[in-house]
């Protein structure tokens, strides 16, 4: 589906966008885990987390909904049943990743593939240090694409360095790590997201974690994990958009509210401050172990470019996109590098946001791990590829906003991956 977003007057009002994509795909994995029954309040809904439930639901785990609300019937560390057929993981690229963690220790075989996009992503890193645990595992490409295939097998702790810092090839070592003889360890040159290491610490798992020159988390065998009662805050990747928005579009205001502000996760928001955006953390406040505020963001007329480095870029890799639409609007040279990972995310992320930005007048310069971009520019406006990735479906939307003549967006309808009601939320918080 084509979506067109033209020039707004400003945007105004409160927001509640949809819960953290993250700590939703956690709270089935790990409570599925548990022993007993878990309670998940404002799961998120959307393509990516419903393929979580599902694949779940395969391998033997009751999940109950109820509105907003869910109940996991968790069945301990290795209480996993062999799945009849192959498992769909989608679009996901954290649902397989973390469940190539669960399978490695459980006692049967199984396959999992994934839609043309998730097959083309790397696996070899989570694949790789899983076989020196001694997981069976073997796929296309020498174990390092789906379809992949495990046969759980006794596993055995490591020491890991996850030179990537990602959180995915992370959570899955932690997770075998539990199921594993001795004591596994990762360590990480950035801090990557840290809701595996939260929420196993909530559920009585014997993980502990130390911040020093590097951050490294320590897990033992694990006898049993507690259910636990969650409430999944607002998603500060989903908020971005709305953050973009209210920043770029003159005499906005517009409240986000109950926001996940982990330091983990809200780089992109600590960024726009350096630019010189207006916006404010109101009403800060702790929910289930996460931080969360309300933000509050304004028209910010004198943003100034900056430099995104390697060590910024895990607390808003997903972010980045729409980072880079709002440097547009920004005075000077905003200059990203040590972002390579964006090229095997949903799609490669560099070369969409380049592209894109090229299609509809910006002037961009594409690097090998990032992307320089000179401001401020007019917005001409044009037609422009999701690559039926939703992050960038989403952030040339808006984009859109500050165009001179629309943005016309192809295969929009992506966005349902991470955030279904997106338009709608748009519409509601525009003024013409
Ligand atoms: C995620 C980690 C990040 C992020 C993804 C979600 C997670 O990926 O891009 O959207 O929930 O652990 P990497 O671990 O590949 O950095």
């Amino acid at each position: 589906m084509e979506k067109e977003v033209s020039r707004v007057k400003r945007i105004v009002g409160e927001l509640r966008v949809p819960s953290d994509k993250s700590i939703s795909h956690r709270s089935v994995i790990l409570t599925s885990m548990a022993d007993g029954i878990s309670t998940v309040k404002n799961f998120l809904k959307a393509g990516d987390t419903l393929t979580t439930v599902n694949v779940y639901r395969k391998l033997g785990i009751k999940i109950e909904e109820n509105g907003g609300v869910i109940k996991v019937h968790g069945k301990g560390l290795k209480g996993f049943t062999e799945p009849d057929d192959i498992l769909d993981m989608g679009n996901s690229g954290t649902t397989t990743r973390l469940t190539l963690g669960v399978l490695a220790g459980q006692e049967f075989f199984s396959v999992m593939t994934g839609d043309e996009s998730l097959r083309r992503r790397p696996m070899g890193r989570v694949t790789q240090p899983l076989k020196n645990m001694n997981a069976d595992i073997d796929g296309r490409n020498d174990g390092t694409l789906l379809p992949i295939s495990v046969r759980g097998s006794q596993l055995k702790g490591i020491s890991f360095f996850n030179q990537k810092a990602s959180a995915q090839v992370k959570s899955a070592i932690i997770i075998a790590g539990m199921n594993a003889e001795g004591e596994t360890t990762v360590e990480e040159p950035f801090k990557s997201r840290d809701h595996t290491e939260k929420m196993l610490q909530f559920m009585g798992a014997p993980i502990t974690v130390s911040e020093g020159d590097v951050y490294r988390v320590t897990v033992k065998t694990a006898e049993k994990l507690n259910p636990i009662d969650v409430e999944v805050p607002a998603d500060p990747s989903s908020a971005a958009f709305f953050a973009a928005a209210a920043v770029i579009v003159p005499g906005s205001s517009l409240i986000l509210k109950e926001v996940l502000i982990n330091p983990t996760r809200d780089g992109f928001f600590r960024k726009l401050k350096e630019m010189g955006a207006d916006v404010k953390y109101e009403n800060v406040r702790e929910k289930t172990g996460e931080m969360v505020a309300d933000i509050h963001v304004r028209y910010s007329p004198d943003l100034r470019g900056i430099k995104i480095e390697k060590k910024d870029v895990p607390s808003m890799v997903d972010e980045i996109p729409v980072f880079a639409v709002v440097a547009t609007q920004a005075e000077g040279e905003t200059v990203i590098t040590g972002a390579s990972e964006l090229r095997v995310k949903e799609s490669d992320r560099i070369k969409a946001v380049v592209k894109n930005l090229r299609n509809v007048g910006v002037d961009v310069e594409e690097l090998e791990d990032g992307m320089i971009i000179r401001g401020k520019q007019r917005i001409k406006g044009g037609y422009v590829d999701s690559y039926k990735d939703h992050r960038i479906a989403m952030a040339f939307s808006i984009l859109g906003l500050v165009s001179e003549s629309g943005i016309k967006i192809k295969d929009a309808d992506c966005a349902y991956i991470s955030y279904p009601e997106f338009f709608e939320h748009l519409q509601s918080v525009v003024e013409r």
